[in-house]
């Protein structure tokens, strides 16, 4: 069933038919479709291309189309090419002739981007509301967990930090991912409606009533820019592809982190799996698949980048390639959210463990640096000293704090009594950390 044929001597052949159908996919731009469809009838009423009649007629169909896919009595299959096709064609079954004049002034071409336009907007929404969700629990578990732990650099233990100021570090990014949605969509937010194929029409409509009605700022300024343009797709990937970045590497440090080597978070049983053949085995996989993951939704992006880069002003079905892409990255990006929602929300933190590794881990050694800087050694000896130490606690299997002021003194003379008291990991803490962190 088709919407066009009149300048055809012959029928497409199946194999055609099946390679140029988006209905499997575009049917989930459905609410959208017939949104777009309800705001143009209006126009075109108002502006007396339709009598009233029509106009009424015409909506009624689309709002009983729209009530029978929700509530299930229509189901979206057939031999449609679109989603834009399935709607139509159901509507003229339903209303009749009055039907075919919803076309009036429209092509497919400004009707699809407004559809995206819209959908986009609605899901990237959606995508907010749950970054929102993630960045309570990680605050919360922060709070919870405002316990001291190595930072690393290079993965070698660096400097005394808290739990909570990790993963706080996400929070941060988490800000500036939903930033970047919610600009994607003030850019994107203009009505495509009324380029129709590319060159706007000679009716005289009112783009600026059909903006309004959807709920967009203004109509696009340029007609073959409005119905070729895909920069809101391809922008709201990107922002995608850097969430799951964040998602990826806080995945690779939950996944290390779990590990009997480092056996510092102990990630929930609902959120880990077991293996086939090893009983004791208790497997990550929750953050190894949003790690993976993360590799479908940067494809996405360089698919959809390079379908573009060749394409000539202004609609060619190479476009038709956006939606899979975006659809994918989308389902995508919500449930390892989700996922990464519920991993942390059940984390364990093993406080004795990350205590430990900051023992070990000759952490206060910037500090005692610090020290003999304020005794008034110059940074660039401090640090020779410090390093001297550290090579001599190595030696005996010893932290500096374990170290006897006769020992220190050896080292440098500028030691007192104090430098326990400097180099202690808490003060360190209660100087650095969590006197600059709210
Ligand atoms: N399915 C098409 C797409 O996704 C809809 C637009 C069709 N326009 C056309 N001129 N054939 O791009």
């Amino acid at each position: 069933m088709k919407l066009w044929g009149g300048r055809f001597k012959k029928s497409e052949s199946k194999l055609m038919e099946d390679f140029n159908s988006s209905l499997g996919f575009d049917r989930r731009f459905y609410r959208e479709d017939i949104e777009g469809s309800m705001a143009h009838v209006k126009m075109l009423s108002k502006c007396g291309i339709l009598s009233q009649e029509e106009g009424k007629s015409i909506l009624a169909g689309l709002k009983s189309i729209l009530e029978d896919i929700e509530n299930g009595k229509l189901k979206i299959e057939g031999d449609y090419e679109d989603i834009h096709s399935f709607v139509e064609i159901n509507l003229i079954d339903r209303i009749g002739q009055v039907a075919k004049k919803l076309h009036t002034a429209r092509s497919r071409n400004d009707q699809v981007a407004v559809d995206f336009r819209l959908y986009a907007k609605r899901k990237a929404l959606e995508v907010v509301e749950d970054i929102e969700i993630l960045q309570a629990t990680i605050k919360e578990i922060g709070q919870q967990n405002n316990v001291i732990m190595p930072g690393y650099t290079h993965l070698q233990r660096a400097q005394v930090i808290t739990f909570k100021h990790y993963i706080m570090a996400y929070y941060s990014m988490l800000s500036r991912d939903k930033k970047r949605i919610l600009n994607a969509v003030e850019i994107m937010d203009e009505s495509p409606l009324g380029c129709c194929a590319l060159a706007g029409t000679t009716y005289d409509i009112d783009r600026n009533f059909t903006a309004k009605e959807l709920g967009f700022k203004k109509p696009v300024d340029n007609f073959l820019d409005g119905v070729s343009d895909r920069d809101y797709v391809i922008e709201i990937l990107s922002d995608f592809s850097i969430i799951m970045m964040h998602l990826s590497r806080l995945s690779e440090e939950l996944i290390l982190w779990s590990s009997k080597e480092f056996d510092f978070v102990q990630i929930d049983d609902e959120f880990s799996t077991g293996s086939s053949i090893m009983p004791q085995k208790k497997n990550p996989d929750a953050a190894e698949l949003i790690r993976g993951k993360t590799g479908r939704v940067y494809g996405s992006l360089m698919a959809l980048l390079t379908t573009m880069k060749g394409i000539p002003l202004a609609y060619n079905k190479d476009m038709q390639e956006d939606k899979e892409q975006f659809f994918n990255s989308l389902d995508t990006i919500l449930s390892c959210l989700k996922i990464m929602n519920g991993i942390l929300s059940t984390l364990k933190v093993n406080e004795k463990n990350t205590f430990n590794a900051v023992k070990k881990g000759f952490l206060n050694a910037t500090e005692a640096a610090d020290y003999l800087v304020d005794k008034g050694m110059a940074f660039r000896d401090a640090h020779k000293v410090i390093g001297e130490i550290v090579l001599y606690c190595e030696d005996k299997n010893k932290s500096i704090e374990d170290l006897s002021l006769e020992e220190l003194k050896n080292f440098s003379p500028l030691f007192g009594k104090d430098v326990y008291g400097f180099i202690d990991y808490e003060n360190t803490l209660n100087r650095g950390i969590k006197k600059n962190l709210k």
